[in-house]
């Protein structure tokens, strides 16, 4: 979609309108000293304030980061939250539809039923590739979203850059790029393209690479335009002084995310080629994030004989094109190595 693409034609009549809740101090800034303005204790800095609802500071360091202008990015409770709102700005409730390729991240189908959107599921092929075709023929005019992961949840490859651009270059409606895994992939992000076309939003989040799951952090990357719809409906405070405090970190020279994604991809060969060698196993799927997709024989057993041996992985065996898998995440060495012992052991008892 080009230049001459309207995102305010998307957007919800009633969110188009709405006056969205101001703060004094979302109205103030300048240097001061003295905040009577929103009930805090005065006692018990820094947490004692409410953190900045702009999130300015972070927005700067994160913009600078990923080469984008701050005014691009928006920050919430995980990409979850993005998620959520992106279906609250963009969606009627009852009216409107999204498309999600599957099988895929559940957020999208779980955020569309909150929001009473309609959800299309379009398969992808028998090799987890995407095929254009069916899924710009699932569009209508109440087409507001396609998701798109890549790499993909739970098939973990990426998915072709092209047939993302033909998409980008065709739907009526906003293309959602999921990039939750992007640090662990061969193929380049999209993000550079955000400036140029209107109707791509990235995904992207502090959960994985960065080690930050629990401090709640995830960024929409998407046209000023639409970033301001998401702004005017999220929580006035929605992103905590915690979160902003360890991101912050996380974003200084002594973070050690990119030594931990060496660390997991060469984890994630290894693994890969000793969980092939298992008789049980009939298939381990290239994988380009912090997870491996493995096809095996009686996969619901293999589950709980983990589960039972306090190994938790994820049985994907019921999902489309998953008959017989389970999602297991790269650990560290050792948590790795317990679980491949674990399934040796299975191994040799079923061999009896
Ligand atoms: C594809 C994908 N997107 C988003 C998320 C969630 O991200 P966040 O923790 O930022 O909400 C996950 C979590 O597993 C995921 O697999």
């Amino acid at each position: 979609m080009g230049s001459n693409f309207q995102i305010h034609k998307l957007v919800r009549e009633n969110i188009r309108t709405l006056v969205p809740y101001a703060s004094a101090r979302d109205e103030f800034s300048g240097p001061a000293s003295v905040f009577l303005d929103a009930n805090e204790n005065p006692h018990n800095p820094p947490l004692n304030r409410y953190p900045d609802p702009r999130q300015t500071e972070l927005k700067q360091r994160i913009a600078l980061l990923k080469e984008q202008l701050p005014g691009n990015l928006f920050l919430g409770n995980g990409s979850d939250e993005a998620i959520d709102l992106l279906f609250r700005v963009l969606c009627d409730p009852g009216r409107d539809n999204v498309i999600t390729v599957d099988p895929t991240y559940g957020m999208y189908s779980v955020c569309a039923g909150v929001n009473d959107v309609t959800c299309r599921s379009v398969v992808l092929n028998e090799d987890f590739s995407l095929d254009t075709r069916r899924v710009l023929d699932a569009v209508d005019d109440r087409t507001k979203m396609i998701f798109l992961c890549s790499p993909n949840n739970p098939t973990s490859n990426s998915l072709e850059q092209d047939a993302i651009l033909e998409l980008i270059g065709q739907a009526p409606g906003m293309v959602v790029v999921d990039e939750a895994y992007i640090d662990f992939s061969r193929e380049e992000s999209l993000l550079s393209l955000v400036p140029e076309k209107k109707n791509l939003v990235v995904l992207q989040t502090f959960s994985k690479a960065r080690g930050l799951a629990g401090i709640r952090l995830g960024m929409a990357f998407a046209h000023p335009e639409l970033i301001g719809y998401l702004t005017a409906i999220k929580y006035p405070y929605n992103v905590n002084t915690l979160t902003i405090r360890e991101a912050m970190r996380s974003l200084g020279p002594e973070n050690e995310s990119r030594f931990w994604v060496e660390g997991i991809l060469k984890e994630r060969e290894k693994l890969s080629g000793r969980l092939v060698k298992l008789g049980f196993v009939e298939k381990v799927y290239p994988s380009d994030a912090n997870f491996l997709l493995v096809k095996m024989d009686r996969p619901g057993e293999v589950y709980a004989y983990l589960m039972d041996r306090g190994i938790i992985v994820r049985d994907r065996s019921s999902v489309p094109l998953c008959d017989g898998c389970l999602r297991i995440t790269v650990g560290t060495e050792r948590e790795n190595i317990q679980l491949l012992e674990t399934l040796e052991l299975y191994e040799q008892t079923t061999e009896k």
